[in-house]
């Protein structure tokens, strides 16, 4: 398989393991949901959502800057935003300086889209807006990340309508949606249910169901011997291929003569030829990839529908349109399903969420990333406009200091909390034993921040369990000793789980 290389590529191929674990800080809630929408470089935090929502996220969908080179947009569309430009520098380091705009997009997207495939779930997909400026990179190193095998579909849409006469050479009126599966073989798509069908279904069967009929034998499919065979029809007629040059043969028929007899009932002999009911899918059409009719919405009607919140001016100047995301959000969801933008720009996301579980009565979570400081007056505000309900977070302090142990500015709740989510997938709450993390399948967890594990420490456990794990700065107990009272012993801080 073709490999994209480029400058700064090996210094961010294993980035996503060393990103710092941080909590997040819940800064104020729009209502009650399980909603978020947390302010900050999505690299942080989307190594904070991975405890909790690893393998969990059904759909993502992202427009990351298409690296245009034209910056001085309401967000940096190339990646001279100073905050990732330190970035780069910490992480790539000197040789960052001489990096191409095409090197530094890679860099930043690739240990991003790192973490989004760890937080799909088993039969999630993941929906990423591109241009043609990145398009072909992006494509490559999706291959490498989600594995080419996941590859779905390359969507192409129509953003723009006329116009564009003074463009010297091509006007380009489309833009592509990539589409990953985290597992093809998992994933299934959910019909279009608003596809313009233009079969013209003109028959009804005995229960009111409406169909077309079908030529079984097709001149187009390539000549195949075993595939011309007569077949006797209910009038007793025999019908045969019709080949309209009989000395070089291109028809065949498009059933084998197993199926024929098999499904015979299900033909209609209409002499000369025979037929096969196609029904009317009234369940909605396969989704294709070309999505140009207006029901998808264009950039100018995103920017309209932006402007309608916002007294009448867009404060953002390419929203995507929430058509479009509503559509992909109908085709990779289900109405439980938890949706992830990390790059949230104008909210457009959770505007399509909040539109599509009105529409069909679903549930849908949302979580929204966003760098830029209007992640609250332009993202959290559009959400409320629209009546959604969510938490609004910051990144919060780092886990570990910058020598390994526990940062003294992680409150104790956090702390305990982490370590018991990573233990069990569930949450701490407080008891009235000081160092109880929480029992779990018959296993009591407790956290003694620095203290010796030994007989004294053990007189302190109130809880009876059938074992226990005891995370405490060291352990003076033998192994025998451990063993007899089923005790896994864990080191503070060496111990603690890591992403
Ligand atoms: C093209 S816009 C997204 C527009 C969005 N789809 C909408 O409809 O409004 C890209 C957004 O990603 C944000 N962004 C860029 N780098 C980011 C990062 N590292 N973390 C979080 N957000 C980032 C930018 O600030 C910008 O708002």
């Amino acid at each position: 398989m073709p490999v994209l290389d480029w400058l700064g590529k090996e210094k961010v191929i294993n980035h996503h393991l060393d990103v710092p674990f941080r909590f997040l800080d819940k800064k104020f809630s729009v209502g009650a949901s399980e909603n978020k929408i947390i302010h900050g470089d999505n690299l942080l935090a989307l190594k904070s959502l991975l405890p909790e929502f690893a393998g969990r996220v059904k759909c993502i969908y992202i427009d990351p800057p298409y690296n245009t080179g034209n910056e001085g947009w309401i967000y940096n569309d190339a990646v001279n935003d100073p905050q990732i430009n330190r970035w780069l520098g910490q992480v790539v380091g000197k040789e960052g300086e001489d990096l191409t705009r095409h090197d530094k997009w890679l860099c930043m997207m690739y240990p991003r889209l790192r973490l989004l495939q760890k937080l799909l779930s088993s039969d999630g997909a993941i929906f990423i807006s591109i241009d043609d400026n990145e398009q072909a990179n992006l494509k490559l190193i999706c291959d490498e990340i989600f594995g080419a095998q996941n590859f779905c579909s390359c969507m192409i849409w129509k953003c723009k309508s006329g116009g564009a006469n003074d463009v010297k050479g091509i006007a380009c009126d489309t833009e592509s949606i990539l589409v990953y599966a985290k597992n093809i073989s998992a994933c299934q798509f959910n019909k279009d249910t608003e596809a313009q069908v233009t079969t013209n279904y003109n028959h009804m069967d005995e229960n009111g169901r409406r169909y077309s009929l079908d030529r079984l034998d097709k001149q187009s499919l390539g000549y195949q011997p075993t595939l011309d065979f007569p077949i006797t029809g209910t009038d007793g007629k025999i019908y045969v291929v019709e080949h309209k040059n009989p000395s070089n043969k291109v028809a065949r028929w498009r059933w084998s003569k197993e199926t024929v007899e098999q499904r015979y009932d299900e033909l209609v002999f209409k002499y000369p030829y025979v037929y096969t009911k196609n029904y009317e899918k009234i369940d909605g059409a396969i989704p294709r990839n070309l999505l140009v009719e207006e029901r998808f919405g264009r950039t100018r009607s995103g920017k309209t529908e932006l402007a309608a919140l916002f007294d009448k001016i867009s404060p953002f100047a390419f929203p995507k349109p929430t058509k479009l995301i509503k559509f992909l959000l109908s085709i990779a969801t289900d109405k439980n399903s938890i949706v992830l933008d990390s790059f949230a720009g104008s909210g457009t996301t959770a505007h399509a969420v909040i539109n599509l579980n009105a529409q069909d009565g679903g549930n849908r979570k949302f979580i929204l990333i966003e760098l830029n400081d209007y992640a609250e007056s332009i993202t959290a505000e559009r959400v409320k406009r629209v009546g959604g309900s969510f938490d609004f977070f910051e990144l919060g302090a780092e886990l570990f200091d910058d020598d390994g142990f526990i940062n003294a500015e992680v409150s104790r709740e956090k702390l305990f909390d982490y370590v018991y989510f990573m233990e069990t997938h569930k949450h701490f709450s407080p008891s009235d034993e000081e160092f109880l993390l929480g029992v779990d399948d018959g296993i009591a967890y407790y956290f003694f921040d620095d203290e010796e594990l030994n007989f004294d420490l053990l007189a302190k456990i109130r809880t009876r369990a059938a074992a226990y794990v005891i995370y405490a700065a060291n352990c003076t107990l033998a192994d025998s000793e451990l063993d007899e009272f089923n005790i896994t012993f864990k080191k503070i801080p060496r111990d603690i789980p890591k992403l």
